[in-house]
């Protein structure tokens, strides 16, 4: 297939794709996702092939009004209506009771729908003269760091979908914040730019679901189904280190000579003898969240066996890095 490269000038055509049932890969403020109606069952299953992704793993269903919601969920909770006001447009998912005219092969089965009002100016358009909802996973390869830059999604999906439109570089760089409405106290059940602090903030009290932190052990029920996939994985292995500057830069420099590589903050650049890549000051999280991904892409090029991720300590506002940080490195993490 030949994949249409589309200007953000462009979006009607993106629209005029989207009607005609194919799939298009739209910049949103977090990370670039892959769209198609959200009541065209055989663009829903394109998406899937295109990205390799479990057919069990639902999508997030992208609107452009709070008017859309309707049609999509069978209750809002009080809840969801005080986080909408707040924070929509957007980097929040919330996952809501679905009604009957949602397709089962959007939610992978379940009951529930996650929803999304996107603050990109270009998505919103995009949505608007589609004129449906519109499914967007992540527009990369399954397992793969998510695109926040057109080349990103040329180099993962180029000749596997219909077009996809240049918006340049995503602000936030990390994934939407999904949280599950489905019960009094809303879930965390992915970290984002919205914090579990900015949520209670607002409602109240706030969970944060284990499988942020941990390896899913394989018995318990999994609330967000891609969680328990391996995911932002670049092709070397990572193991994460957590630790100051001073010993970070002696453990990886004791390791020099067993072809290893850095995946570092700025501020470790001086004291490193061996090839790095950093992903932003180590004093600047909204730094590391733009960078992450494209860093995580960028590791490969250095061409070592092994990369050791630094990582300093978690706090509110690092929670979303850590989180893919742990899974690039499928939970293997050493403390100095
Ligand atoms: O920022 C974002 O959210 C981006 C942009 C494109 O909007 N989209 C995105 O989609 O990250 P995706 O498919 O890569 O991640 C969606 C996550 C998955 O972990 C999925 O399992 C979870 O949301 N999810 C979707 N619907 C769900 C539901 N009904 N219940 C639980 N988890 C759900
Ligand atoms: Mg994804």
């Amino acid at each position: 297939m030949k994949t249409e490269f589309l200007s953000e000038d462009q979006t009607k055509r993106a629209a005029e794709i989207l009607k005609g049932g194919g799939i298009v890969a739209i910049p949103t403020e977090t990370v670039y996702g892959l769209a198609a109606s959200v009541y065209d069952k055989n663009a829903i299953k394109a998406i899937f092939k295109a990205k390799g992704r479990p057919s069990d793993n639902p999508l997030i269903v992208h609107i452009s009004g709070l008017e859309d919601i309707e049609n999509i969920v069978s209750k809002i909770p009080e809840n969801a209506k005080k986080l909408a006001e707040k924070f929509w447009p957007g980097p929040l998912t919330m996952i809501m009771p679905k009604n009957s005219k949602i397709p089962k092969e959007v939610t992978g089965g379940l009951d529930s729908v996650a929803i999304r009002y996107p603050a990109n100016e270009i998505s919103r358009r995009i949505i608007s003269q589609a004129g449906v909802p519109l499914v967007a996973p992540s527009a990369n390869i399954s397992g793969r760091p998510s695109p926040t830059k057109f080349e990103h999604v040329v180099n993962d999906l180029n000749g596997k979908i219909n077009a996809v439109v240049d918006g340049g570089e995503c602000a936030v760089g990390l994934e939407s914040t999904v949280v599950s409405m489905l019960s009094d106290i809303p879930k965390i059940l992915r970290p984002g730019k919205i914090s579990a602090e900015d949520i209670k903030k607002v409602v109240g009290a706030v969970e944060i679901d284990k499988s942020v932190f941990e390896k899913p052990n394989g018995f318990e029920k999994i609330l967000s189904p891609g969680m328990k996939y391996k995911h932002y994985s670049p092709k070397t292995p990572i193991k994460m280190v957590i630790g100051d500057a001073c010993k970070y830069a002696e453990f990886v420099n004791t390791h020099r000579n067993e072809d290893i590589g850095a995946l570092c903050f700025d501020e470790d650049i001086p004291f490193l003898k061996v090839p790095y890549v950093s992903y932003g000051s180590v004093y600047d999280t909204i730094s590391q969240s733009r960078n992450l991904f494209e860093a995580l892409r960028e590791v490969d090029k250095l061409d070592v066996k092994i990369l050791y991720a630094h990582y300093k300590e978690i706090d509110s506002l690092s929670l979303a890095v850590y989180n893919r940080l742990i899974r690039a490195a499928a939970f293997c993490v050493i403390s100095l």
